[in-house]
């Protein structure tokens, strides 16, 4: 899908950089062609010969390199890329893109091009979080800088937080939809996802086991695609995906609000597990034993259908997918779901605790549409994702 883009890669000098390695692989792969830049720290990492070897062309590693290539200039090198990719970027390297450094043939390169430049940071938790980088960051990004990652996790330096460099797939995808390659670019896609907190008074809430997990992977599947994400997401214990705009938020009153605000898109996938109910008597204090030994009395109140108002309100995503929570029947009680709730399209999954689903990283689905119920076999919550993502494309074709 990259098929004659031309990508001009810097590799900075980070213990991520061996993922550069893996990138220049996906590039190429996808179509690319990968012309590599190592800056000097980069050298310490990764060998100017495994970058030429996978790219397939000689590495350019310093401002030197140029001096006896009148023709190939650092101005045109810079510009002959239809995108600059900066991976992994050292707090180093934005800290030198964000002043306008030009001290060796990378930055020289930054400064030079007139092409958009997207950077997958990698350094320590601390150095990420340190107010300059975090300065730097939002120069960059008000200057127009995409940014892939960084993503929350083990470090090499053995601390953890975010800092880690987006995994190779996860920069391509940032890739294809910077260049506008991807088949649901230009799509707009909202997904909810996680659980929802309905509160019994300022410091007790009512919850449910969902992690998040299933939504925030559809969420990172259909931005590999190209798509311009929104993604709702209620008080989840996984982080959300980089490259989507997420709007956080606790309740289902809330969530429908959030969801009503992001309209119109063109698919909607609701994996949210938003509750039913919330407490209609919410105390505005704390909840206090009156020594009575009697426990207090709690009313409900039914939340509003968040699925059922998408599907039937306007202005209507052409496709609304639901999720079926269930325990039992699942097939029949997903297919009257489906009818009831007025969406194209329900996955269902049995959440008995027994499948080890709800809250789990494996999901076993059936996907019911207007012509019946479809069985997936068990499978990684990622591909579940993939799979669904590219239903939802071609339905969008
Ligand atoms: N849903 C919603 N708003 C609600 C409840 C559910 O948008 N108030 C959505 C969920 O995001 C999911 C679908 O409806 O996509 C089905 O959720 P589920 O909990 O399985 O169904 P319920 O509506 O709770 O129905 P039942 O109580 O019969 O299981």
């Amino acid at each position: 899908m990259l098929a004659g883009k031309r990508i001009l890669l810097i590799i900075g000098g980070g213990i991520a950089a061996y993922k550069s390695l893996e990138l220049i692989r996906l590039l190429t792969k996808a179509g690319a062609s990968v012309v590599p830049v190592l800056t000097k720290a980069g050298t310490e990492f990764v060998t100017p010969l495994s970058v030429s070897a996978l790219a397939g062309v000689r590495v350019y590693t310093d401002l030197f390199d140029l001096t006896d290539e009148a023709e190939m200039g650092h101005i045109q090198l810079s510009r002959a890329a239809d995108l600059v990719v900066v991976a992994p970027a050292t707090a180093d390297l934005m800290s030198k893109m964000a002043t306008g450094r030009a001290d060796d043939l990378a930055s020289t390169l930054l400064l030079a091009t007139d092409k958009r430049v997207l950077i997958a940071p990698a350094m320590n938790v601390r150095m990420w979080q340190h107010p300059a980088t975090q300065r730097n960051l939002a120069t960059l990004q008000a200057d127009g800088v995409l940014v892939a990652g960084p993503n929350d996790g083990d470090m090499a330096c053995g601390e953890f937080g975010p800092g880690r460099m987006a995994e190779p797939a996860e920069v391509l995808a940032a890739v294809e939809a910077a260049l506008g390659t991807g088949v649901l670019t230009g799509r707009h896609v909202l997904v909810t996802s996680g659980p929802t907190h309905e509160p019994i008074d300022p410091v007790r809430y009512i919850a449910n086991r969902s992690s998040g997990a299933q939504g925030t992977a559809l969420a990172a599947a259909l931005r590999d695609l190209g798509a311009r994400v929104t993604f709702v997401t209620g008080p989840a214990t996984v982080p959300p995906p980089s490259g989507v705009t997420v709007i956080r938020v606790e309740t289902a009153r809330q969530m429908l609000a959030a969801v009503q605000a992001a309209l119109p898109v063109d698919a909607a996938v609701m994996a949210a597990a938003v509750a039913d109910w919330r407490v209609a008597n919410e105390g505005a204090q704390k909840m206090k034993k009156d020594g009575s030994g009697k426990a207090p009395a709690l009313e409900f109140a039914e939340n509003p259908d968040i699925l059922a108002s998408v599907a039937r309100g306007t202005p209507r995503p052409r496709l609304v997918v639901g999720f079926a929570a269930e325990t039992e029947h699942v097939v029949d009680h997903a297919t009257a779901k489906r009818a009831r709730k007025g969406c194209d399209w329900i996955v269902a999954n049995d959440v008995s605790p027994a499948t080890g689903i709800m809250g789990g990283t494996e999901n076993a689905v059936t996907l019911i549409t207007e012509h019946g119920a479809e069985t997936w076999p068990r499978m990684g919550k990622d591909q579940v994702a993939a799979r669904l993502a590219t239903r939802i494309a071609e339905a969008l074709q």
